[in-house]
């Protein structure tokens, strides 16, 4: 499905790339399929730290899960998943954060306590409880995470006393504490109103360079894609068969790298290669 032309584009926004070439994770020809449907195939896949990946395609294309794939949350079928060249761990660890599109922060805890046990879970991974010195270290960073946020204000508040781009701030610094080293995004961003929802670019843009972190964001907003990412994947199936519908699985049918820095607008080519995708991907509306 690749044409001609985007590939050229593709491969133009690989020149003023400057990543190191070592994958920090890697897929290798990887399928998940459940009894009663084929959801990925084939996927062969290479990111490198630091990237903002960001993942588009149809609903039910198998995007989420590709992210609980990173998480370890689940295993793939066939093929392998290396993360800084060890293999995936069976269950998800402190290197991976999650943010889901309406992520269950505890309701009966405090803005604080939310952040504080996470970093509980982290670091007493049997009790989920600090004490003493260390409870009291872990209570500070737990504040200064919020303020980092923008919830500095706000920590003594209960979820239902938050807005929902305060929930989703909230959100990001619990997953944010344990210091993952990648962040997974699931459409973290598809509930809020426009303005949240600018506020939030702008602060994950900002967490995204200051704690080096390599993100993989899934959002049904191109738009959003195209101004946030370093690299912007498209999910889709290839293979159809109007007999069984569910006989093959999506694959990465777009892969364009956008940028180094998502500070730097998108060049002239990319911008037009951008156009493109955008009437070629369902559902997605051209980047304004
Ligand atoms: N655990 C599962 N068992 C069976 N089918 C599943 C399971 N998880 C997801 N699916 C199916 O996989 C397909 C892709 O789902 P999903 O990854 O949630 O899509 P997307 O996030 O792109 O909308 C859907 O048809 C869904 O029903
Ligand atoms: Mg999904």
């Amino acid at each position: 499905m690749c044409s001609v032309g985007f590939r050229g584009a593709r491969f133009a926004g690989t020149s003023w790339g400057n990543y190191s070439s070592v994958a920090f994770l890697e897929l290798t020809n990887v399928w998940q399929e459940y009894p009663d449907q084929v959801v990925l195939e084939r996927l062969n896949l290479m990111l490198e730290a630091g990237e903002f990946c960001v993942v588009v395609g149809a609903s039910g294309c198998g995007k989420s899960t590709f992210l609980r794939l990173l998480l370890g949350e689940e295993r793939p079928s066939r093929g392998r998943v290396i993360l800084d060249g060890k293999p995936l761990r069976d269950e998800p660890d402190a290197a991976r954060g999650v943010v889901f599109q309406r992520y269950s922060v505890f309701p009966h805890l405090t803005a604080l306590a939310n952040v504080l046990v996470a970093l509980e879970f982290k670091q007493a991974p049997l009790t989920a409880r600090l004490f003493g010195r260390t409870r009291y270290a872990a209570t500070k960073r737990a504040q200064a995470m919020l303020e980092a946020v923008g919830l500095g204000a706000a920590a003594a508040r209960y979820p239902c006393e938050l807005s929902g781009g305060m929930q989703q701030r909230l959100a990001l610094a619990q997953a944010l504490i344990a210091e993952p080293r990648v962040l997974l995004l699931d459409e973290p961003f598809g509930a809020l109103d426009p303005g949240s929802r600018a506020d939030m670019h702008v602060l994950v843009r900002d967490l995204w360079r200051r704690h080096g972190l390599t993100v993989v964001m899934v959002t049904h907003d191109l738009k959003e894609g195209f101004s946030l990412g370093t690299r912007l994947l498209v999910f889709d199936k290839v293979r159809h068969d109007p007999q069984a519908p569910n006989a093959y699985g999506s694959r990465v049918t777009y892969d364009l790298k956008l940028r180094t820095n998502p500070l730097t607008p998108m060049t002239h080519a990319n911008r037009a290669a951008a156009l493109r995708l955008a009437s070629i991907v369902p559902g997605h509306a051209a980047p304004g």
